[in-house]
């Protein structure tokens, strides 16, 4: 067998590529990658104006048309398997739980079961559901595949929840990063680990990504106090992560397998 090019290596020619979130901020991102390495990304998310905004600005950056699915990943059905390439298990809720009534609910003695439930049930049962739904067909095809999970530099390190806090409000009121965000990325390092394994000599692939935080005009106080703890100085800007995307998509990564990608400024190794 002949040594590929470095072109060869991360060409993602006539792949195709399934992007749960695809209608979110690192949703386009991460198609944008999958169509400049030649793939065929096709999109998937519960919310249909995401997904039209992203297939919006795909064809203003790539001049290409992309294929949409309006899905919910907790209820996926297997009649949807589709014959997939590379799944990116993307979509995420980021909960933001709001104080009423002088009782903050992102508190762990305050957080409320059905949102523990809603939150698990998407960022770790949508990845395991779209897992054995599309992972199931990529063994049975016989071609090999790629799996890849979006962590979080959460995945890796706990909240420093000094972050969110607020000089205005009483230590019982303060806000904190909810402990989902932590159960859920960890998870999906584990979820890695496992389906790194399962389908190993079907050729299936499966490694995570855990980038670090996104700029997107968040307040000031909040990014300059984040920015402190990142050796780099700054948050990510959303496109960064597009090299490692394509990295872990392509056959230039075709011996890892089971790792977790960090990309996060340093912040985790600070
Ligand atoms: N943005 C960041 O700073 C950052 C940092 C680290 C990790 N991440 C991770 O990257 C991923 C993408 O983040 P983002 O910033 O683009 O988030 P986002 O909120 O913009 O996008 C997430 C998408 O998931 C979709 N979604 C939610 N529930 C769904 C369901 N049940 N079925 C189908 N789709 C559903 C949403 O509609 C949304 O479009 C997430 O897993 C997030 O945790 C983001």
């Amino acid at each position: 067998m002949s040594t590929k090019s470095i072109g060869e290596l991360f060409s993602l020619q006539d792949r195709v590529a399934l992007i749960t979130g695809g209608g979110g901020l690192l949703g386009f991102e991460h198609a944008a990658a999958v169509l400049g390495c030649g793939g065929i990304p096709v999109l998937m998310d519960i919310n249909p104006a995401g997904l039209r905004r992203t297939e919006a600005l795909l064809q203003a950056e790539c001049g290409q048309e992309v294929f949409s699915l309006e899905c919910d990943i907790t209820s996926l059905d297997s009649v949807l398997a589709a014959r997939i390439d590379i799944l990116i298990n993307n979509a995420a809720r980021n909960p933001k739980v709001e104080s009423s009534g002088g009782v903050n609910f992102s508190r762990l003695e305050n957080f409320p079961t059905d949102q523990w439930q809603l939150d698990l049930n998407v960022g770790l049962g949508g990845a395991f559901n779209c897992s054995k739904v599309f992972g199931s067909h990529m063994a049975e095809a016989g071609q090999g595949g790629v799996i890849i999970n979006i962590a979080s530099d959460l995945g890796v390190i706990a909240p420093d929840q000094r972050l969110y806090r607020s000089d205005k409000l009483e230590a019982h009121l303060q806000p904190v990063k909810p402990v989902t965000y932590s159960v859920v990325k960890h998870g999906l390092i584990g979820l890695t680990k496992y389906l790194a394994t399962y389908w190993c000599e079907q050729g299936i692939r499966c490694n995570s990504l855990s980038p670090g935080g996104v700029y997107a005009n968040q307040d000031d106080v909040f990014v300059s106090k984040l920015t402190r703890l990142i050796p780099l100085g700054r948050m990510a800007k959303a496109d960064e992560y597009r090299g490692a995307i394509a990295f872990l998509c392509s056959d230039a990564s075709m011996y890892m397998n089971g790792s977790n990608l960090v990309m996060d400024g340093g912040r985790s190794v600070w």
